[in-house]
């Protein structure tokens, strides 16, 4: 039984002892029987070096320092080149110091074992020395499997960042394309907007320019209300649109001077379901038809087509009916001469929260005063 414990290894070890005295080949070969390594032996260095060169899988190699022909440091260093990974002892006698200090500080021998040793310190020493051959075999793949991994780190990186670049592109062309072709349906967007306005004035030709400036009152008052951007475009296009359904009315009745009785003034007010019915096919990005649709709802419910009150009237449509108002009084008709804007201003404010919106007359009062007609007619 070894006095000295030993450390278990995980692998199958080859061996190799090169000895010139077939005595100590024995001695090794019983002492290293039954513990599980591939033993081999050669009785010179010549030999030894031969069987390397065969099989140079060995995980250590054991060689005497004194054998003729070859010195054990010598072999070593051929050994060295043929079986690198290897680890390396000499067996040396107390003379040979000398020689044991050259070969530890050439670095080629990992361990030197002295002459006569003890069967359980050979142990020892051949299963420690065997032990660090395996942490360095463990070492080894750990560091080429971590340089594999870097490696395969490096390449997804690269690709990564490849397509992050070719994605970046890509995104690029198509915002520029989008914001081209969002430009080109603004400008044909306008265009129709302006062609059919043109078309109901055509028919009318005393309201013209009605229609845009009703567009222009109703969007200072959004403006002067802070509304966002996008709803101040729909009021714009809404104002710009907002009598379409005249194209209806047949024209002698828009033309007629004086006063309409009854029944052409219920044609008249069919206008504003005609150009929800002419429009609400067209896919605007706001709710144009609906706006328009709605543009003589008064806040008390007495306005047309369908009587809504307060708030069921869309904000937009209360600020392009009372715009649509003081544009109208403001204007001259073939019926009456202009009532002017001081009239259009009083009319609205007498029936504010009544026929009209209160927030949205403030605001017109708020411009009127301060910066007169101008700044809420601008035409
Ligand atoms: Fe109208």
């Amino acid at each position: 039984m070894n006095s000295l414990p030993l450390s278990p290894l995980k692998y199958k070890h080859s061996i190799l002892v090169i000895d010139d005295e077939e005595a100590i080949l024995d001695i090794m070969k019983i002492t290293l029987a039954n513990q599980g390594y591939d033993l081999h032996t050669a009785n010179s260095a010549e030999e030894g070096l031969k069987i390397l060169k065969e099989s140079p899988n060995f995980s250590l190699i054991i060689s005497d320092q004194i054998m003729p022909g070859m010195l054990g440091v010598q072999f070593f260093a051929q050994a060295r080149e043929i079986c690198p990974n290897a680890m390396r002892v000499l067996l040396t006698g107390y003379a040979d110091m000398d020689a044991i200090i050259e070969a530890v500080n050439s670095g080629g021998i990992h361990l030197y074992i002295t002459k006569p040793w003890r069967k359980d310190e050979l142990l020892y020493s051949i299963n420690q020395i065997l032990s660090r051959a395996e942490l360095l075999i463990e070492n080894q793949q750990l560091t080429e499997l971590v340089k594999k991994q870097n490696e395969a780190l490096m390449e997804l990186n690269k690709n990564l960042e490849e397509k992050v670049r070719m994605k970046t592109l890509h995104l690029e062309q198509s915002t520029r394309e989008l914001k081209t072709s969002y430009e080109r349906i603004q400008l044909i967007l306008e265009g129709a907007e302006l062609a059919m306005s043109k078309i109901v004035e055509s028919r009318d030709p005393y309201t013209a320019g009605h229609e845009q400036h009703v567009a222009k009152i109703a969007c200072t008052i959004a403006r002067n209300m802070s509304l966002p951007n996008i709803q101040i475009e729909a009021i714009r296009i809404a104002g710009s649109l907002h009598d379409i359904g005249k194209i209806a009315v047949p024209s002698e009745i828009l033309t007629k001077p004086g006063r309409l009785n009854k029944l052409e003034m219920e044609m008249v007010k069919t206008h504003a379901q005609n150009a929800y019915d002419i429009l609400k096919t067209i896919e605007f990005p706001y709710p144009i038809a609906k706006i328009i649709l709605q543009h003589h709802e008064r806040i008390d419910g007495s306005g047309y087509p369908q009587g809504l009150k307060g708030e069921e009237i869309l904000l937009e449509a209360r600020i392009i009916g009372v715009a649509d108002v003081i544009e109208a009084m403001s204007s001259h008709r073939p019926y009456r001469p202009t009532l002017g804007i001081e009239s259009a201003m009083a009319e609205i404010t007498r029936n504010r929260g009544i026929l009209y919106d209160a927030d949205v007359v403030d605001v017109c009062s708020r411009i009127y005063q301060d910066q007169g007609p101008k700044g809420l007619l601008q035409m």
